[in-house]
């Protein structure tokens, strides 16, 4: 049977299939159930000590989202979208330290781990909450540089404020990586120009691991009504943001190796999407919106597709598996030059091929439908709109 377990920045996880720090992770009592529903690991919601941001999180607000970017009811598809507005932990740091010993403690007896998360205001108030964290136990520290909601109230300078000042964010970092022993690991924005930059500025100040990335901002309007969803700005993410998160988790693997461990989240929905960030470089990956939407159960459904799929594949650790898609991915100017080729026995002619074709490859004569091979790029975008499965296929010249 395959083995789930990784050591990730010194700390060995049973599974990587993270609760991400969001509801699920509010308090003690949530985040023993994502426990006991198997999760790996548990990302406390962020501790602050910002009011505002507390405060934020009583008037909480979200919609999932169809592909047309309506309000579902009842039915939500795979490709949904989830329209969120929500601050950080309830509690007043005090208060919530309670939550977090409680957590650390009952981790401890399931083979769990809880990361603290953190995001202050300040400086020293970083400095503070880092430190207190490390006193209730906890392995490993988040410090949410990623946040989208202060982006809209002035004068909190958290978050996603914090993730797109490069020099702040590292100030930060470096100042808490210094008070505490435990490794740290730093939450980004997905909204800068260059994640990689940002990775190697925050290693350099003392980060341990990066969490590639929080989520996106949005704004979503109701046509019937002519005014936003949920009264206004928000957040937006779900599981069609997935390869915009595994082409950073892609190119900071690629840039650091494993001298830079990688948590991944923002679009993982399933066991399949868990494997395609761990073989595109995440140790670790957090999922939030799929447990919003069918309940912690989901976390432990999960766990158990990941071990199914490694048995079947043979791949016997997790490790096996890590950043192999990062690392086999190749230049374009080594890709090998190929075209189309069309299988006469089963192609039906229907020239769907001819319509998606700008390289005047896919021809028909008498009928028939043929590649003009000297006019072929191997785009493929033939193969794709083709109805009849095997009658394209893109080869090296034969
Ligand atoms: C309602 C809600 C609350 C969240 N609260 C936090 C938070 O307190 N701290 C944090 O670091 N991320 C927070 N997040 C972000 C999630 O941890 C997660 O990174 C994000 O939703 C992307 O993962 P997903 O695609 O699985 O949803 C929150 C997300 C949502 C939807």
């Amino acid at each position: 049977m395959a083995n789930l377990g990784i050591d990730f920045c010194g700390v060995h996880f049973k599974n990587p299939v993270a609760a991400a720090s969001a509801e699920p992770t509010l308090n003690a009592a949530n985040m023993k159930k994502c426990i006991d529903a198997g999760a790996g690991s548990v990302i406390a919601k962020t501790m602050t000590d910002s009011s505002d941001m507390r405060e934020l999180t009583t008037r909480a607000k979200w919609r999932f989202l169809n592909e047309k970017h309506e309000v579902c009811h009842g039915k939500v598809p795979r490709a949904f979208s989830l329209y969120s507005r929500s601050g950080l932990a309830l509690e007043t740091p005090k208060e919530f330290m309670k939550e977090i010993r409680e957590t650390v403690k009952y981790a401890e007896q399931n083979d769990a781990v809880v990361i603290g998360s953190i995001g202050s205001t300040e400086i020293d108030g970083w400095v503070d909450l880092g430190k207190q964290m490390e006193d209730g136990g906890v392995p490993l520290i988040e410090l949410n540089f990623g946040c989208p909601h202060p982006k809209l109230m002035p004068g909190v300078r958290t978050g996603m404020n914090v993730g797109q000042d490069f020099n702040y964010a590292s100030e930060i970092t470096n100042a808490v990586a210094n008070a505490v022993k435990v490794p740290i690991i730093i939450k980004v924005t997905p909204q800068v120009t260059d994640l990689v930059q940002f990775s190697g500025m925050l290693k350099d100040a003392g980060a341990g691991a990066v969490t590639l990335t929080n989520r996106f901002i949005g704004f979503v309007p109701d046509i019937e009504t002519g005014k936003p969803l949920i009264y206004g700005k928000a957040g937006i993410g779900g599981p069609w943001v997935k390869p915009l998160t595994l082409r950073w988790i892609n190119e900071v693997r690629t840039a650091f190796g494993k001298e830079l461990p990688i948590t991944g989240t923002n679009g993982a929905y399933d066991w399949r999407d868990i494997v395609m960030f761990i073989m595109s470089g995440a140790s670790v990956v957090q999922i939030c919106s799929a447990v919003m939407c069918y309940g912690y159960e989901w976390l432990g459904k999960q766990v158990r597709g990941l071990e199914k799929f490694m048995d079947e594949k043979g791949y016997a650790t997790i490790d096996d598996m890590l950043g192999i898609a990062t690392d086999a991915a190749i230049e374009y100017s080594q890709m090998p030059p190929e075209k189309a080729h069309v299988n006469e026995d089963i192609c039906k002619d229907c020239g769907m091929c001819l319509k998606a074709c700008f390289s005047d490859a896919m021809q028909q004569g008498d009928g028939h439908v043929y590649v003009k091979q000297e006019n072929c790029v191997g785009c493929g975008g033939c193969l794709s709109v083709c109805p009849v499965d095997g009658s394209i296929e893109i080869a090296p010249n034969k």
